[in-house]
């Protein structure tokens, strides 16, 4: 292993170990939080196809996102892995009578149609779980290279409709600069429980 691949390990044992010691109330009100500070930006306000996530390992929980966003009637998607591991992930529908099935990991992923399926590009807004960011917009994840694949054609051009990516994390997941991966997406910016940071211009 390179130093540098042993540092992304490191550093995700140390974080993911971090969020997993937060108590329950801690983690209920950091979900809360979290969509409150979400439900007043304009990203959200404007997004009518979203997709989110089924917390999991101390993940900031978007549950409280996703039953705003169904209130106000957006369309929620959740997201769905394909069987072979290098093909991206999709996004299916979730309501309030959905079905689930638990994926490898053992994440619920809503049973739809194909056409309630979205791929990424089809998604106004994006709202991702990561392990660690920086302010730029880096991201380390769980190291499956999931979304990265499922987002690798936003980083190799630029599209004119693409979904904004927005990760969602605990504060306590900030680090001062993390070195990206050539193939590591970099997001439009990061919603914590106590802050918002804009990552791009247009985020
Ligand atoms: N666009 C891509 N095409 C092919 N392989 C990729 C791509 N992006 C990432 N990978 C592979 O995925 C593996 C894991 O990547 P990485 O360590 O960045 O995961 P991660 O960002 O932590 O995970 P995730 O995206 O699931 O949150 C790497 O070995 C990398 O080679
Ligand atoms: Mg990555």
């Amino acid at each position: 292993m390179s130093p540098v691949d042993h540092q992304r390990a490191e550093l995700r044992l140390q974080k993911r170990q971090l969020r997993r010691a937060l108590t329950e109330e801690e983690q209920e009100r950091a979900a809360w939080q979290l969509a409150r500070q979400l439900s007043t930006l304009p990203l959200f306000r404007g997004a009518r196809h979203l997709g989110l996530y089924v917390a999991n390992d101390g993940e900031i929980d978007p549950g409280y996102i996703l039953s705003m966003a169904q209130n106000q009637r957006k369309s929620c998607y959740l997201p769905r892995l394909s069987k072979l591991k290098w093909r991206p992930m999709v996004f299916a529908k979730d309501h309030p009578e959905a079905v689930y099935e638990l994926n490898r990991f053992g994440i619920p992923e809503p049973k739809t149609s194909h056409r309630n399926t979205l791929i990424a590009l089809e998604l106004d807004l994006l709202l991702l779980p990561l392990v660690a960011f920086d302010t730029k917009g880096n991201r380390l994840g769980m190291g499956g290279g999931y979304y990265d694949r499922t987002l690798s054609h936003l980083n190799r051009q630029k599209q004119w409709r693409r979904p904004r990516v927005i990760g969602l994390a605990h504060e306590l997941q900030k680090v001062d600069q993390l070195k990206n991966k050539s193939w590591d997406v970099t997001l439009d910016g990061i919603i914590t429980d106590q802050h918002f940071y804009p990552a791009s211009i247009d985020a």
